[in-house]
């Protein structure tokens, strides 16, 4: 899909008409440039109350040499808010099929331009399927790209302009964490991922990546992401994004965890849906993806990354329950559980995280089940040792309609994770009740002091434990199915905006 903002009153292709509930005909500002046989049309049905305007429902009008038209809802207009501007975009890409042509005009009334940015932007973050491993229709050669145009007045179109080519940018890295999640894990492994940052980085020269191999990994002390890696044939690596790197300051680290595949390993999972965690690695898309927004929109703070990658197998040299390991940041952990491996592996990442001497850390992690269970595909958890930086994430998840719930970090919790007899950790909590609190307890202990002082104060840090936000979700209407690329936005918002 391409998109142009327009200040022409020229409907060409099909008219996309937004409209709020309860409209009895076509809007005064709508009608410049309507055939008026179309116009007559669309009038009768809101006058007959054919179509109701509901919030993202839609109806096609093919009639013939009037010119077609797609009228969306957006509710009530007291209630509308930018968030149904965004999901009537979205539903409006869902619903584009072979008949409307590829050409769209929309015409608001008086929508104003975040309005009509937002609509916009759920145009093209719905606008995606992973279609990659599927046989071509025999048409496809000749189906073109939908064009749209986005009407509005010459005093709205620079500011309109400005916002779509800034959500095309975001919508990039979107649609490239969706990507990387859904990409099946026989083709997505812990080497394929670094090189595809590697890649990435040469498209850009304000990015720099560098990768840990298994060897420097091994060298250089990472028990947490060797233990959980070893046992596959496709070693793990951690793969570091910096952006920006020569600016002075203290800036946003991103942590992802990376689990290209988990088989739970030793402890191995119960095979009903095991393929569902190809998507294990989605904290590290997110963290890639919003790489990828950061630089599209051309973002000129500094930035840093880190991935854990590795693949949860079981295998004759694979970690057992029981073993201790030692990771960088010298603790011990006692594994009582190999299915708990995500925990593991960012240990790792975030006592790394401390050598940047970051403003703060946020972690994205497909974490726990038990995080589903709490809060469902509707809401990401978070927990965070700074009450305002929590609310300050919560609230940049609102303006951008990503749900992010807090939930407490407890010194019950840390206290559970931290009572191993014979360890200064373990992996697992003592029960199964609050099992996302004690997930988020246990990485609480890698988050490292302010220059890994002893009793220094430790750094800013959030985790965000999408296990049921990140795919599954079925009233996120801004993707079909699959992986969603949620917190994309969320945290280019953050960093950009808050
Ligand atoms: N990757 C899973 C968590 C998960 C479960 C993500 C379901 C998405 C959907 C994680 O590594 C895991 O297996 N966690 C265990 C932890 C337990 C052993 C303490 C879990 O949630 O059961
Ligand atoms: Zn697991
Ligand atoms: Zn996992």
């Amino acid at each position: 899909m391409e998109l142009n903002v327009s200040a022409s009153e020229n409907i060409n292709g099909t008219l996309v008409l937004p409209l709020y509930e309860g409209s009895e005909s076509v809007p005064e500002s709508c009608e410049v440039g309507m055939p008026t046989s179309l116009k007559s049309q669309i009038n009768r049905i809101l006058s007959a109350g054919d179509f109701k305007a509901k919030k993202k429902s839609t109806m096609t009008l093919l009639g013939g040499e009037d010119g077609k038209a797609i009228l969306v809802g957006l509710g009530k207009s007291d209630d509308c808010t930018s968030h149904d501007y965004r999901k009537a975009g979205a539903a409006v890409t869902a619903g584009i099929k072979k008949s409307h042509g590829n050409e769209l005009t929309v015409r608001f009334d008086n929508a104003g331009v975040t309005n009509m940015g937002a609509f916009a932007e759920g145009m093209m973050l719905r606008d995606y399927s992973y279609d990659k491993y599927k046989k071509k229709d025999d048409d496809e050669d000749d189906k073109t790209e939908v064009s749209v145009r986005i009407t509005c007045s010459e005093e709205e179109a620079k500011e309109l302009t400005k916002l779509v080519i800034e959500y095309n940018g975001i919508c990039k890295g979107v649609h490239l964490s969706r990507d990387l999640g859904n990409c099946p894990p026989n083709d997505m492994y812990p080497e394929v991922f670094a090189d595809m940052a590697r890649d990435w980085a040469k498209g850009y020269d304000n990015v720099d990546v560098t990768i840990i191999n298994y060897d420097e990994a091994l060298k250089a002390g990472m028990g947490g992401l060797i233990a959980v890696g070893k046992g596959s044939a496709r070693k793990p690596c951690m793969v570091i994004f910096e952006m920006n790197k020569n600016v002075e300051g203290r800036c946003p680290l991103l942590v992802g965890k990376g689990i290209t595949f988990d088989t739970g390993g030793i402890s191995l999972k119960p095979g009903a849906n095991m393929d569902e965690m190809k998507y294990d690695m989605g904290g590290s898309a997110t963290v890639f993806g919003t790489m990828e927004a950061l630089a599209q929109t051309g973002h000129e703070g500094k930035v840093v990354a880190i991935t854990c990658m590795a693949e949860n197998m079981p295998a004759a040299n694979a970690t057992r329950p029981g073993d201790v390991i030692k990771g960088l940041s010298g603790k011990t952990i006692e594994v009582l559980n190999t299915d708990a491996e995500g925990r593991l592996v960012l240990s790792d990442g975030l006592w790394k995280a401390g050598e940047f001497d970051p403003e703060y850390i946020i972690d994205f992690a497909t974490l726990t089940g038990a995080c589903v269970v709490a809060l469902g595909h509707e809401a990401t958890g978070l927990w965070s040792n700074d009450d305002d930086f929590r609310t300050r994430i919560h609230e940049a998840g609102n303006a951008v309609d990503e749900l992010a719930w807090p939930m407490p970090l407890l010194p019950a919790f840390e206290k559970e994770m931290t009572n191993s007899k014979i360890a200064d950790t373990r992996n697992l909590g003592a029960g199964r009740y609050g099992g996302a609190n004690t997930a988020a307890a246990f990485l609480k202990q890698f988050v490292p002091n302010r220059g890994y002082e002893k009793d220094g104060e430790q750094i800013t840090w959030a985790h965000m434990d999408i296990a049921g936000t990140y795919w599954g979700s079925k009233t996120n209407t801004m993707v079909k199915d699959g992986a969603t690329g949620v917190h994309v936005r969320t945290i280019h918002h953050l960093i950009t905006k808050s």
